[in-house]
């Protein structure tokens, strides 16, 4: 790439069409580079003078926020918890357990969770009234996909990446099984559910 092509990005060479569990690509990776900047644009503009608190939820949040976290225009800081729900490998129970908690406090920060996925929403509104308890100075969510109409709960949802349609979707931090997670674009997942 010449110096100065930064938005041109080299397509990637793999094709998820290759392999039979993966449908059709949701969302390309050029879209999704094209989304991730106008958010952090949106987020610098909206913070200016402050040094928001990304907090990630592992595994599924890694790859977004680590984009997202360079579209950002300000002193940003990070954390990471890491949940386990229960349920089968494509459908939450809603019960949620901390499996890694923040390093950081809280109090007095500008907190904004960066989530993959919202589908019923039992995750994040459990992490919202978690991260609340906290007493940070502001708590707003960062999601970069919506499933649209599955959710069982509305959580307050301060930026959207792409609302979907319902399928199980991977790629781009998102996995069925722990795979997939470094496709470059958003794929349906098509194969059987491993659980
Ligand atoms: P919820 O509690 O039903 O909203 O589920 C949220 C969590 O389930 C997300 O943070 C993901 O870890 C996982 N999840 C839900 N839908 C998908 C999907 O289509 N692909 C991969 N993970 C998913
Ligand atoms: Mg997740």
């Amino acid at each position: 790439m010449a110096p100065g092509d930064a938005d041109l990005v080299e397509p990637d060479p793999r094709d998820p069409s290759a392999d039979p569990d993966l449908g059709a690509v949701l969302v390309s990776e050029h879209d999704l580079q094209a989304r991730v900047r106008e958010i952090g644009k949106e987020i610098t503009a909206d913070y200016e003078g402050r040094a928001p608190l990304l907090v990630g939820v592992l595994k599924g949040a890694f790859v977004f926020m680590s984009d997202l976290a360079r579209c950002i225009d300000l002193p940003v800081e990070f954390d990471f918890m890491a949940v386990s729900s229960y349920g089968t490998a494509t459908k939450t129970s809603g019960v949620v357990r901390i499996v890694k908690d923040l390093d950081l406090d809280l109090s007095g920060r500008d907190v904004l969770l960066v989530e993959d996925i919202v589908d019923s929403g039992l995750t994040l509104n459990y992490l919202i009234k978690n991260l609340q308890s906290r007493n940070p100075a502001s708590l707003e969510v960062c999601a970069l996909l919506v499933k649209e109409g599955q959710q069982k709960v509305e959580p307050m949802l301060r930026y959207v990446g792409f609302r979907i349609p319902e399928a199980f979707v991977v790629g781009y931090g998102l996995d069925v099984a722990e795979r997939y997670r470094n496709l470059p674009q958003l794929c349906a997942y098509v194969g059987l559910d491993p659980a």
